[in-house]
């Protein structure tokens, strides 16, 4: 048995550990160019593009040590062309991301953005596309975290697939728990990460692309750690990585997709997401709270409520973490208008049953 006191982690990402992923973390001391851990990439790799049965045969993955940034950069970095335009829509902190890594990558790009609380301006990228024939790759973000909303990507990924223009993802924090509909949406690569949909520890992250973009979508990536051409070449080839990779996060990595395996994948992912979710926002509004967004623009992951009245964020989150409970700060002016309960990890019933209490004596 581990010692450790039991947090229930509401933030997205790090999540709280199944024992069984917490335990993987102990399976050895392996060196990361010995066979047996080209072997452990390798039936990682094949799992992570298992996970959604459309990428199963047409996708490769390959995965890198670092956080779910270093995966959107490297995706950014070696597939951004510098001949062309990346389009941008931005409706939150980690589309903003997005575009300041291009401008330090220094790859030419446009961006569409609209304010935090808004959809993706689809409109206004149907006209970028029609006005600039240079842009080749659009990127956009699949649950944009800062507010909780789910993109709705069916549109957008239409016209992509109309203009036969590239669809790059940040799936960082809907991988494992949403719907990812790589045809329909015609993405040539996503980016995505350990720590969050899949409950695995922090420290690795991952970009799966189409066969084809290993092939041909490669870009001068301007980077050493960050070229995916390297990566691609060692773990399909003999199974190593160029640089040393985080060996036990890839334990406990293996560990969390054969437990979402067992759970019986994302879809059961996603229901369990959606139950607790809805546990939590009938208690929230019985207590008078209200949600930024409406409902049904919500992610399973993630929602973003607003701060009652006389309460600030650390009065919530002290109260909270008193109970063995983590909430979240809203980002940047957001912070002091909301908090964000995240849906992730092993957290169980009776958890549940003891956040309906810690929830009713903070806000009531
Ligand atoms: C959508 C999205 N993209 C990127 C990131 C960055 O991930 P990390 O903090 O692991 O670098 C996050 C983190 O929450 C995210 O939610």
């Amino acid at each position: 048995m581990s010692e450790h006191k039991r947090s229930i982690l509401l933030n997205p990402g790090p999540v709280t550990l199944t024992e069984g992923v917490r335990n993987a973390l102990h399976r050895g001391d392996w060196c990361h160019r010995e066979p047996e851990f080209a072997d452990l990439t390798r039936d990682i790799n094949g799992r992570l593009v298992r996970v959604y049965r459309e990428m199963a045969g047409a996708f490769d993955a390959v995965m890198l040590t670092g956080s779910g940034t270093s995966a959107v950069e490297a995706m950014l970095a070696s597939f951004a062309p510098q001949d062309s335009t990346t389009l941008v829509v931005i409706n939150g902190v980690y589309g903003e991301r997005i575009a300041k890594i291009l401008t330090v990558h220094g790859k030419p790009h446009t961006v569409v953005a609209s304010a935090w609380d808004e959809p993706m301006d689809i409109d206004r990228v149907r006209s970028e596309l029609d006005m600039q024939p240079e842009i080749s790759h659009v990127v956009a973000v699949h649950h944009e975290t800062t507010t909780g909303r789910l993109n709705d990507m069916s549109e957008l990924g239409e016209l992509c697939r109309k203009q036969g223009v590239n669809l790059l993802l940040d799936a960082v924090s809907s991988f494992g728990a949403e719907a990812i509909n790589v045809d329909e949406w015609n993405v040539a690569a996503l980016a995505a990460t350990a720590n969050k949909c899949l409950h695995g520890v922090p420290g690795i992250a991952f970009v799966l692309a189409r066969k084809a973009m290993w092939k041909e979508g490669l870009q001068p990536a301007g980077s050493v750690y960050l070229d995916l051409a390297a990566y691609y070449q060692g773990q399909h080839g003999e199974g190593f990585s160029p640089f040393t990779q985080s060996v036990q996060a890839a334990f406990s990595l293996r560990q969390a997709l054969e437990e979402l395996e067992d759970e019986g994948g994302w879809e059961q992912r996603r229901s369990n997401y959606r139950r607790r979710a809805g546990r939590i926002a009938v208690t929230l509004k019985q207590l008078g709270l209200e949600t930024m967004l409406s409902p049904e623009e919500y992610s399973c992951v993630l929602w973003s409520w607003l701060l009652p009245k006389g309460l600030s964020y650390s009065d919530v989150h002290a109260a909270l973490k008193a109970e063995g409970f983590v909430v979240y700060a809203g980002q940047g002016d957001l912070s002091k208008h909301i908090f964000r309960i995240a849906h992730m990890g092993d957290i169980h019933e009776d958890d549940l049953d003891r956040l309906d209490n810690v929830l009713r004596s903070c806000f009531s």
